[in-house]
């Protein structure tokens, strides 16, 4: 088991949640990260190589169940626990209904409300996914 803190900061590949995953590095945390643009976290984990915690990447695409499942599953056979996730992921599309498609309907209701509530009993609870 690790000594140090463990966090998850999903949607760590720009705003909020990069600068969340940059400060929790900063605060000695071990802090895996997620988003689907791996070069961009690639990025952050350079830019915070020189902190006292750690950056570790994960990368894929939230709406996909697997994704998630295969996420947290990796996390707790690395590190043994999380102790903080910072669900950030999401998105929105602000469009006209007539010109919302069928993917981005089901897109973000996987990412902004599915993705959430999917990862967040296996995290805390270590509940079987
Ligand atoms: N900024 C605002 O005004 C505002 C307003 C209301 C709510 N919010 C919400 O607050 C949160 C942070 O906002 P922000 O402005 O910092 O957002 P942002 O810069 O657009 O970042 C969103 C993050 O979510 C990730 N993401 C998007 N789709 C994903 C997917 N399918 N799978 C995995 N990761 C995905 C993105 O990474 P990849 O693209 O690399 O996957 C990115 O890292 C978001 O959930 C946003 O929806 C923001």
């Amino acid at each position: 088991m690790q000594d140090k803190k463990i966090s998850l900061v999903t949607g760590a590949s720009s705003g909020l949640g990069r600068d969340i995953a940059k400060l929790l590095c900063a605060k000695e945390h071990i802090v895996y990260v997620t988003a689907r643009r791996k070069e961009l976290l690639e990025e952050l984990k350079k830019e915070c190589s020189e902190e006292k915690g750690e950056i570790r990447i994960i990368s894929g695409d939230l709406t996909d169940s697997k994704v998630r499942i295969n996420l947290i599953s990796q996390i707790l056979k690395q590190a043994g626990k999380i102790d903080y996730l910072i669900n950030n992921a999401g998105y929105g599309k602000l469009i006209n209904l007539e010109n919302v498609e069928y993917k981005d309907i089901e897109g973000m209701f996987q990412l902004n409300a599915v993705a959430g509530e999917h990862l967040v009993a296996p995290a805390c609870c270590k509940r079987k996914l």
